[in-house]
This record gives C-alpha cells, structure tokens and sequence, in this order.
C-alpha cells in the first residue's frame, strides 16, 4: 500500500460518483461547499484521499486524479441508508441547522454510524505514512479523530466541521453526545466555520465530559487540543478569471437576451435543501407580484435547486413542496413566453455557473442556517465588474465575513421583501462601493489562505507548507 504525508479523509471523494465503463473517472466536483473547497488545493498537492465513491457494493478502485490518490471506502446498502442517509442527513444535519426540521435518533444509525467510521479510521491508518498530516472533514466522521488515534498515535490529526456547531440547549438532545464529542478531541486542531461555533464547542466540553476548556483550547489528559476559527473560501482568482473569459461575457449577454432582456435578473443557486430557505424565497418573491412592486414583464428570478440527499423523507416533501410553488407562481403570474420564475435543478459547468453569476443583477441566498455559504462568495468573485446586489441571510457564516451585503432574516417575511427591493432599486453607486469592498475581502481571504491557515495551525513547525502550492 502507497503511503502519503498529507491524507484528507471526507465522506465523498472528489468525483462525480458515475465511473466511465472502462475505469476512467473524471474530475467532476459534485454540487457541495466541501468538494469545490478543497479542490484547488489537493490539485497541486501529492495526497491521498480517503472517501466513499457513491452507491453502494465494494469500493471501485479508481485511478489518481492530478496526482491525488483516490482511496475508496465501499458503503453498503445499510450503511448508505443508516449512516449517511440516516445519522449523518437526518439526524446531525437538522440538528447542526437550527433543528428547521426535527431531527430523528435511533440507535441503529447511531451503530452504523460508529461502524462507519471506523471503517474510515482504518483506511486512513493504511494509507498515512509515519507523522503524516491527516485531515478529517465534516459532521459524517465526528468519531474518526478519536478512532485514528487509538489506530496511530504517530499521526498529527485535524478535523474541520464545514456545517455550523450549534448552541449546547440543541447538542444536548443528542442521546450519545459525549461519545461524539471524545470523538472530535481525538483531534490535536479542531476548526470551525465561525467563532461562535467554537464557543459552543467549548462550553459543551466543558459541561459534558467536565474538562478544562476555553474558546482556544481544551485540555484532554496530557494532550491539549487547539480549537478556533477558520472560515473556508472559495478560489477567487480562478472564479473571477472565469466570469472575465470572453466566452463566458458572450454565454452570459445570450442567457440574458433568452430571458427576454428584463432590467432585472434575480438568481438564487441552492441544493434542495431545506436550510437554503428556498421556501421563504418564493413567498416573498410572489408577494412583491402579487403586490404589483415586482412586475414579470421587468423582473425574473432563476432559481437553480439541484436535488438533493433525494430518498431521504424531509428532502423529497421539500422539493415537492418547492416545485407546486413555483407551479402556482408561474401559474398566476406568468405570460406566455414570459414565465414569472425560471426554475432549473441541473447541475452546471463552472463556465455555465460563472455566466448565470454574471447576469444576476441581485444574487439571494437566504439560508435559514448555513455553515457558510460558497456561492455566495463565488457571486461577488463572478462579478469582475464590481456591479451587482448580494441580498444575504444573517444567518449564513458567509454573513461574518461580507458585512457589505443587504443582509436579512429570511423568517422575516416582510423584512425580506423590504430588502430585496432595497437590492433591486439600489444606488448603483453604493451597489459599486458594497461589491467592491467584499471582492478585496475575498481576493485577500481565498480558498488558499484558508488552507495554510489551517493546515499551518494544524503543522505547527513542521514541513508540510513547503509542499503546498501558493499560487
Ligand atoms: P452546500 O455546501 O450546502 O451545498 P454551498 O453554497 O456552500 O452550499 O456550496 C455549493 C457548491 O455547489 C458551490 O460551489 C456551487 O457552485 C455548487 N453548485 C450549486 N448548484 C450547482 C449546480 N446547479 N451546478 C453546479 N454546481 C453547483
Ligand atoms: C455540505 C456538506 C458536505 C457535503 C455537501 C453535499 O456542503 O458540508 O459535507 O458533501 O453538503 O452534500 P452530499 O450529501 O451530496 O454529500
């Protein structure tokens, strides 16, 4: 077995989970802030991955991609159902999101959970060279840290939760809380998307396992485990060189002449998923048509919503919901060849991506709850022009960071309304002046800060950095 310095552990491998016929595999991220998040980085990297391929049965063997080795873990169909669909979707995910939708425990996704993870541990322990620098990604693998270190003690471990940490009144619900959080402090760096979020983290193990610990660190036995804030990105350059290519300028002048030239294009781009406040969206767009502040014949919305997570319950009862909406919208308000919403759940090329980001005259992205929120940061690396509104929930981690976004509370109807007017009337001088502070922000904090941070937080003297590209 192949061993390497540098092993990212993550549910999903960074391919799409349909493999050519003849083994080959592309390179195709699939819809999800994690994937596109380390991407760039891995690329000029000489790493292993550790991850599920998608479906179930044994695990393909598939081939490096740009030099990153794939190491599959194979999921049955009981795992794919108890683990991922189970604890990790139905369980953790509304927990960690405000509880939007209740959140389910049973004890039999909690054991294929442990059993998972465990599976993962071992994987990591084969391919990781002596000292090597692992690091863990995300709620799917809470235990790993702790698992991986019983394995190999040798080994400097970090693990990174993209998803928000919630406030201990919602953790405590958790029938096995104190597991998950031995788990985690298995870890020598635990980072999180917000401040907050490692403050939670801190009085929970402070409150459950009784341990000395502040904000920055927790002491476990004689280890000290770091804890902090590491708010990931998106990579700014390559978006922004994206939506300036020629093609793209002419693809996107296209898109916008399909749409009937309006004056006003709204895009939203989501997952199906129930955080993204797709729902609240809808209403208050089809209030301001109702009211007459919002005329078809001057105003769209694209509303891009690929599926999701689709055999599990709340996601299958969200996109039915969703899709009668935008029916009724379109059904009330729309004219022949003038529909009130263009609703699309394809996925895209980034090319495609880029030209939709570079028509949208406002970008709403309204999630009840989110980690962070990528596309967000990549609507205002898209927009080289420094035009364009971000209508942006507060509730986004994205929110910390682009205070000069037209922020909102997507629960307040009337105040998301008010707002995406605000957006849609705006100043283009003070439109000019918000765009333009929030693309310095992200030009300086890009997905290649973020990881140096972290990873020399997570090093700490060691030599890992020098392998690791600056560009
Ligand atoms: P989440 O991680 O919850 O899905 P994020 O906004 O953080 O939310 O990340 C979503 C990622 O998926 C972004 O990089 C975005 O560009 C990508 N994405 C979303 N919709 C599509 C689509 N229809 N086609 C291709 N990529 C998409
Ligand atoms: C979020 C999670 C990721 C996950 C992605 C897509 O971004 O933080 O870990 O990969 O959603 O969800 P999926 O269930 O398709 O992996």
């Amino acid at each position: 077995m192949r061993q390497s310095s540098l092993v990212v552990v993550a549910n999903r491998l960074p391919i799409d989970d349909s493999v050519a016929p003849d083994g080959a595999c592309e390179w195709r991220s699939s819809p999800g802030g994690l994937v596109s998040a380390l991407h760039p980085l891995l690329r000029h990297t000489p790493a292993t991955w550790v991850g599920w391929a998608g479906g179930t049965g044994p695990a393909p063997a598939l081939p490096d991609v740009d030099r990153v080795r794939m190491h599959t873990v194979p999921l049955s169909s009981e795992d794919l159902r108890d683990h991922y669909e189970g604890f990790a979707n139905s369980t953790l995910w509304p927990l960690y999101h405000d509880a939007v939708e209740q959140p389910e425990y049973h004890r039999r996704w909690w054991e294929a959970y442990q059993r998972v993870n465990q599976r993962f541990a071992e994987a990591t322990a084969e391919v990781a060279e002596r000292g090597a620098v692992v690091w863990v990604q995300d709620y799917h693998l809470q235990l790993v840290p702790g698992l991986l270190r019983e394995l190999r003690p040798d080994l400097r471990i970090g693990f990174f939760l993209h998803v928000p940490f919630p406030p201990p009144e919602l953790f405590m619900q958790l029938p096995r809380r104190a597991e998950l959080l031995r788990g985690m402090l298995g870890a020598d760096l635990i980072g999180f998307q917000r401040a907050q979020a490692a403050h939670n983290f801190a009085q929970l193990v402070a409150k459950v396992l009784e341990l000395p610990a502040t904000d920055r660190r927790v002491a476990v036995g004689d280890r000290v485990v770091r804890i902090g804030a590491f708010p990931v990105s998106i990579d700014t350059a390559e978006m922004a060189a994206l939506a300036g290519r020629p093609d793209v300028a002419a693809r996107a002048r296209r898109l916008r002449r399909d749409l009937g030239d309006p004056d006003h294009v709204i895009l939203s781009v989501d997952r199906m998923d129930y955080t993204k406040g797709i729902e609240q969206r809808l209403k208050a767009y089809s209030e301001l048509l109702a009211s007459g502040h919002v005329k078809v014949r001057d105003t769209v919305l694209v509303q891009v919503a690929v599926p999701s997570r689709e055999r599990v319950t709340q996601y299958q009862i969200l996109r039915d919901r969703v899709e009668r909406e935008v029916g009724r919208i379109n059904g009330e308000f729309g004219r022949v060849g003038e529909p009130a919403i263009h609703y699309l759940t394809q996925p895209f090329d980034r090319a495609e991506l880029a030209a939709l980001y570079r028509i949208a005259d406002v970008m709403a992205v309204t999630p009840l709850r989110d980690g962070m929120n990528l596309v967000a940061k990549e609507y205002v690396a898209a927009r080289v022009d420094d035009t364009g509104a971000l209508l942006l929930s507060e509730f986004a981690g994205a929110a910390a960071e682009l205070p000069q976004a037209y922020l909102v509370n997507p629960h307040d109807l009337e105040g998301l309304k008010q707002e995406l007017l605000t957006a849609l009337q705006a100043d283009p001088a003070d439109v000019t002046a918000r765009m333009r502070a929030m693309r310095e922000h992200l030009h300086r904090n890009d997905i290649h800060a973020w990881a140096r941070s972290y990873l020399s937080a997570l090093d700490d003297g060691g030599s890992l950095l020098n392998h690791i590209s600056t560009t």
